[in-house]
């Protein structure tokens, strides 16, 4: 889907602990090209707490946005008149933090009299496996999200069509990464700390639970596995060995990948979709994405992992968003406020 824009599009990230902006510009056929992008991780600055506290998060993206958007229009050659629109996410996400990005972006699109939208960072993690080109994302296709918020099966009719078959009753499967980290004394992120232990160890030692395996719909819960991997741990021997902290991380890491692609493939061959989409922080793992390709491959199905760049938060996703689905006349938007619970699509609604 064309936008009707002037130029490229600012895209602007803050739902959460990456601070994100990026240009990017749409070329005739419907094909984005990025011109540039920036991320300003905080990880750093989360991790004496075990977690993002909001109240540092909201103040490091005020410290960086400004600054960030002026390097990055310098090093791709433009100047702010040159933009077409901006692009901000507006939920779901903290709500201190996607205030800095929404007014941020409102303020310099009023300034500059350009149009300005809000995106659902949600739509942008959708639509993300798409950003490479290999694949017009009008392509009818199942959509994955797993992220550290989120843990969604969407059936996308086209950008901005969207139909939501099945989602976590409890944990988001990132947040589940992460606390199993937690548990082992592994340092925030869990996600990638976890990947790199698993690696190491032993699938076949502890066999944790497959949640909601046979609910024979498309939810998905983390909560029990979680807590057997808690109650495994307490039964080893403190503290635990690199061979024990490898083994738990190996069996948590393929009850997930279990579970997320049994149910992603059921739900392909239910709604007869013959494109699958990987998309979200914890598509960054690379042993999920090679058991789900090979896995869909086997059942005669096409997937695609979000390219690694894209997986965890950016502004890429965003501008992508704004420019296939979710601004799709390209007007502005001033009344949207942030939605820190905003979803993609409700309870079979398309
Ligand atoms: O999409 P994202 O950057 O932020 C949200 O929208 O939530 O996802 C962050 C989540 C974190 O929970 C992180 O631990 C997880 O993605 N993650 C991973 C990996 N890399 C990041 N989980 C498993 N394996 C990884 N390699
Ligand atoms: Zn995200």
């Amino acid at each position: 889907m064309a936008c009707a824009l002037s130029g490229p599009i600012l895209g602007i990230e803050t739902s959460c602990d990456e601070t994100a902006v990026a240009l990017v510009r749409q070329k005739v056929g419907g094909k984005l090209e990025v011109l540039g992008s920036k991320i300003s991780s905080q990880i750093e600055d989360h991790r004496p707490f075990g977690g993002v506290v909001p109240e540092i998060a909201a103040r490091q993206h005020l410290r960086w946005l400004s600054e960030m958007t002026g390097d990055l229009l310098g090093e791709v050659g433009l100047a702010k008149e040159d933009l077409g629109g901006i692009a901000s996410t507006s939920g779901p996400g903290l709500a201190s933090s996607l205030l800095i990005g929404l007014n941020f972006g409102k303020g310099l699109a009023l300034a500059l009299g350009k149009p300005w939208c809000g995106i659902n960072h949600l739509e942008g993690h959708l639509l993300s496996p798409f950003l490479d080109g290999a694949l017009p994302p009008e392509e009818p296709h199942l959509g994955l999200i797993i992220s550290g918020g989120h843990t969604l099966l969407i059936e996308v009719e086209r950008p901005g069509r969207y139909r939501r078959l099945g989602g976590t009753r409890d944990d988001a499967v990132g947040e589940a990464f992460d606390k199993v980290a937690k548990m082992l004394g592994l340092p925030y992120p869990g996600g990638p700390q976890v990947e790199r232990w698993a690696a190491k160890g032993r699938t076949d030692r502890f066999t944790f639970p497959r949640g909601l395996a046979r609910s024979g719909d498309f939810d998905f819960s983390f909560s029990g596995l979680k807590t057997a991997v808690r109650l495994q741990v307490e039964k080893l021997e403190q503290p635990l060995s690199d061979g024990d902290r490898a083994d738990i991380c190996a069996g948590f890491q393929s009850a997930v990948i279990e579970v997320l692609v049994q149910k992603t493939l059921a739900a392909a061959e239910q709604r007869g979709l013959a494109t699958i989409t990987v998309s979200g922080g914890v598509s960054a793992n690379q042993t999920l994405s090679r058991v789900i390709m090979e896995r869909a491959k086997a059942a005669g199905r096409v997937c695609w992992v979000a390219d690694r760049r894209w997986s965890t938060d950016n502004a890429v996703m965003i501008a992508g968003a704004a420019l296939w689905g979710g601004w799709p006349g390209g007007g502005t938007e001033w009344e949207r406020d942030v939605d820190p619970n905003l979803r993609v699509a409700g309870q079979g609604q398309v």
